[in-house]
């Protein structure tokens, strides 16, 4: 019985951070939860660029938790951005998010891997190799923010 139930927790834990199967009530639920997402990965790419570009120091460490973060974050805003969630709340995405929804998830799944490659380089412990992989990731916000959200 015991085993059973922990099988069934773990399964749904699994099915809950799995972003494929994300489910929202609303528009506005989903919309909030994408520009969340970006939000708080926003925040933890804003720390390593801060070291990147030398305004704060260097600590391998903090390089290094950070960038797992985003890792992390980077798979989740692009299941919030299903049929139907075009309009509502505050939302700044563009409607070529869902006429170009190839072009848009080629740039969902480069962010995936520049982060994880990303994480792998501040895993490294250099300035130099963090340096490198964020710029690379940078460029790749950059690009999808100026095709696909508004200014
Ligand atoms: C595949 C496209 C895409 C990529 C890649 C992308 N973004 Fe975004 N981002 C968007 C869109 C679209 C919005 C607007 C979402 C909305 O308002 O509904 C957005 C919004 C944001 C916001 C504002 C959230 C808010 O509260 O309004 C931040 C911050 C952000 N992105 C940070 C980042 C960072 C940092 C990266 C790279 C590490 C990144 N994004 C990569 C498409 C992208």
């Amino acid at each position: 019985m015991k085993a059973i139930a922990a099988f069934v927790l773990a399964a749904s834990v699994a099915a809950l951070v799995t972003p494929a199967v994300a489910q929202f009530a609303k528009p506005e639920d989903a919309i909030k939860y994408r520009q969340s997402a970006m939000t708080v990965m926003g925040t933890h790419f804003a720390r390593l660029g801060a070291m990147a570009n030398g305004k704060t120091a260097f600590d391998a460490r903090q390089a290094a938790g950070n960038a797992v973060i985003v890792e992390s974050l980077s798979k989740l805003p692009w299941a919030a951005f299903g049929e139907g969630t075009d309009k509502g709340g505050n939302t700044k995405a563009l409607p070529d998010v869902w006429k170009d929804s190839a072009k848009f998830k080629e740039s969902a799944d480069k962010l995936v891997a520049e982060a994880t490659k990303l994480s792998a380089a501040a895993k490294v412990g250099t300035l130099d190799s963090l340096k490198v992989a964020f710029g690379s990731a940078a460029n790749t916000c950059k690009g999808c923010h100026d095709n696909f959200r508004a200014k």
